[in-house]
């Protein structure tokens, strides 16, 4: 160390010595390189986690997917991971599957084609994933399972990375297993076969986005298997990894994180999580669930995502604080870079990464998360202590004759809610190699040779609103909708499409469809019933009403709701007001979706293959309802929910049609 280099030292240690602990960590790439970075990104779907982004009306759904995923703008994603649709609920919703039965195929239904082609729009280079986490019922043979018939299972996967070719332009970069499900060492290897015969050998498989165990261990002991699995992913790691995961030799990543509620803490766990999951478990990608919280609020686990916009009809959305953490790795990092070995720990608490092109250029980010400020949802954290500090970098190596950085600042403050985020500060001198910095506590910092960040930003979004009291939609679509599921409905159980009858010469040619007619196989307990919500989860007092037309002859049966109290995957425990009629002649009054608490019940007369106009008005304690404008029923007395969403749906798995859908909220 010369003379100069022993000054500086000195004069920090001497300003900072008094007030504050410090230490010392290299920074260099002459020990040798660590893992290739792959990328940060976000996860749309498992399930249903967009359903309200595409209703956005311009500019405002243009905005947010500028925040998303335009390049050096807001979280700058590197990875797009959505869900291959499987007609069953997936934790927020249904997303529509590609081939609804065997002999269908079609590759516009749902967002995810639309949201992988606005994300590749903005970056060229952005990397795509498709994952399934549910499959429409044939593909299983009537049986609950997906590896009975793994040829099948192998096809359908592979039809709908085709599709995205032919119909999209979009490659597929990496397709998984079966989302947080058992894998078959049989069916991976078929799926590999089944890419490559078809030409795809560029598309790479993940596994098994589940545990590390018992993936990692049973490919260490499977030759085929290692050559078929190019990545091991993990789901909520909690940062660690496990020997036999890196005794593999595969890429490790965190295929499903964060999933918290994205408030600062929220913006606190993201952080963490996306140094420490290298740090600590060699992981060199980490994706978030959600990519973005466009479902309502009221589902589970609302606001999990890295953004919310789940406001259409008012055009409100908000850019949260992990968009801006994002920022601060993907503005300053490509897919392609390197970490350095010099990574780890600060002594008094938090971590730094570091990442090079090789070429030159060098990427420091650090994080100082206290404890209770960086809760994510899941596993338990242990407590561990953080304190202002000072750290002092030593660049060396390719390094050691940089000048000068540039400084990317978030501070969370949970005294003053003072909070920073992403913000462009003077760049910081290196002399000689050296550079310190004072870090407080929930503090996150880039320091970069990369010149060209940017903290996008737009005009304030509309202010937030409810869903409006008045509200109607006829389904007139139509030429080629834009995309297949009417604004705002969001399906359960059972997946709900524009639908055109050509024939029709009357008043119904465009409606909306239930289209499953067989349970698919399920990733959580969707209902015997197909139901779509809409609307205000804090409505009590409504009046509903919707044309319906049953197309199961026998058995047919779709009703009309109030108070809609549940969702995902506690679809099968759905109270509320359910009017329904069946083509068999009768109506029915229940108080839950699954039809046991009968309020009241008789003739109606109605049958399969006519329309009906159903009327469901609730006020108070009692409700009433009528057939094509003539009172059916009234006054049938409800103690329970008190308020909850619309909604719309069958009696089982069958085709139906609903058509002119009104609500008006009274109170
Ligand atoms: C760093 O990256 C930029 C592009 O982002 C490139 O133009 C430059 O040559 C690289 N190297 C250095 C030393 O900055
Ligand atoms: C954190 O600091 C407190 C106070 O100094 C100490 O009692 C506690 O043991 C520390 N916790 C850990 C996990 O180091
Ligand atoms: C900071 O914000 C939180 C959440 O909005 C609030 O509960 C708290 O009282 C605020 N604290 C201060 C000091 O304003
Ligand atoms: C289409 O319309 C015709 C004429 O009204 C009707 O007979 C037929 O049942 C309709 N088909 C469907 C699937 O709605």
């Amino acid at each position: 160390m010369n003379v100069e280099n022993q000054r500086f030292v000195f004069l920090s240690i001497f300003i900072f010595i008094s007030v504050c602990l410090g230490e010392d960590y290299d920074i260099d790439d002459k020990t040798g390189f660590g893992r290739s970075f792959d990328g940060i990104g976000g996860l749309s779907g498992g399930g249903a986690t967009s359903r309200l982004l595409v209703n956005y009306a311009e500019p405002y759904r243009s905005q947010i997917l500028d925040y998303l995923f335009k390049p050096k703008f807001g979280a700058s994603l590197q990875i797009l991971k959505v869900e291959i649709g499987g007609d069953a609920q997936t934790t927020d919703g249904t997303e529509p599957s590609h081939m609804h039965y065997e002999d269908d195929e079609n590759y516009f239904r749902g967002y995810e084609w639309w949201l992988m082609r606005e994300a590749k729009k903005r970056n060229p280079n952005i990397i795509l994933i498709g994952l399934p986490w549910a499959f429409p019922g044939w593909v299983g043979n009537g049986e609950n399972w997906p590896y009975d018939f793994p040829d099948i299972t192998a096809s359908y996967v592979v039809s709908w990375i085709l599709g995205a070719k032919q119909y999209h332009d979009l490659d597929i970069d990496y397709v998984g297993i079966w989302n947080e499900r058992s894998f078959n060492s049989k069916y991976i290897k078929l799926l590999r076969y089944t890419l490559d015969k078809s030409g795809l050998e560029r598309v790479k498989i993940i596994a098994s986005d589940n545990l590390w165990e018992p993936i990692a261990s049973v490919l260490i002991d499977d030759k085929q298997l290692q050559d078929a699995v190019e990545v091991l992913g993990v789901h909520y790691p909690g940062t660690n990894t496990v020997p036999e995961a890196l005794k593999t030799g595969k890429k490790l990543w965190s295929s499903e994180d964060y999933s918290t509620f994205n408030d600062n803490v929220g913006g606190g766990c993201w952080a963490r999580i996306l140094n420490q999951n290298y740090v600590n478990g060699k992981m060199t990608a980490t994706i978030s669930w959600n990519l973005i919280a466009s479902y309502y609020e009221d589902l589970p686990f609302g606001r999990d995502g890295l953004m919310t916009a789940n406001e259409p009809w008012s055009g409100n959305y908000v850019v949260e604080s992990p968009i801006w953490i994002t920022a601060h790795t993907t503005q300053f990092t490509e897919p392609g870079w390197t970490y350095l070995q010099t990574v780890g720990h600060f002594t008094y608490g938090g971590s730094y990464v570091a990442l090079t092109d090789k070429r030159g250029n060098l990427t420091i980010i650090t994080e100082t998360m206290t404890h209770d400020h960086s809760v994510c949802i899941r596993p338990p954290l242990h407590p561990y202590n953080v304190t202002v500090q000072i750290v002092t970098f030593h660049l060396k190596g390719t390094f050691a004759s940089i000048s000068e950085l540039q400084v990317w600042h978030s501070k969370f403050d949970f005294k003053t809610n003072q909070t920073v985020l992403f913000q462009n500060l003077k760049p910081i001198k290196v002399i000689k190699g050296y550079f310190s910095i004072e870090i407080d506590v929930d503090e996150v910092y880039t320091f970069t040779t990369v010149t060209n960040g940017q903290k996008g930003s737009y005009p304030d979004p509309p202010p937030s609103a409810p869903f409006p009291k008045t509200y109607k939609d006829h389904f007139d679509v139509p030429g080629n909708p834009y995309f297949s599921e009417a604004p705002n409905f969001a399906d359960q159980t059972g997946v709900f499409e524009y639908f055109t009858n050509v024939s029709d010469p009357g008043p119904h040619v465009y409606t909306l469809r239930q289209m499953v007619t067989q349970r698919p196989v399920t990733w959580v307990a969707d209902a015997d019933q197909t139901i779509s919500v809409i609307g205000d989860y804090k409505w009590y007092d409504l009046m509903v009403s919707c044309d319906v037309y049953m197309e199961a002859v026998d058995s047919g049966g779709v009703f009309i709701a109030v108070r809609v109290d549940k969702g995902g995957g506690r679809v099968r425990n759905t109270k509320g007001i359910f009017f329904w009629v069946y083509a068999d002649g009768t109506y029915k009054v229940t108080n839950d979706l699954s039809g046991m608490t009968v309020l009241a019940e008789g003739l109606s007369g109605t049958k399969a293959y006519v329309w009906y106009t159903l009327t469901l008005t609730v006020k108070g304690n009692y409700a009433s309802a009528d057939l094509n404008g003539y009172p059916l029923w009234k006054n049938a007395i409800l103690w329970e929910p008190r308020h909850g969403w619309a909604a719309i749906g069958t009696s089982s798995f069958e085709l139906a049609q609903f058509d002119n859908f009104a609500i008006q909220a009274l109170a």
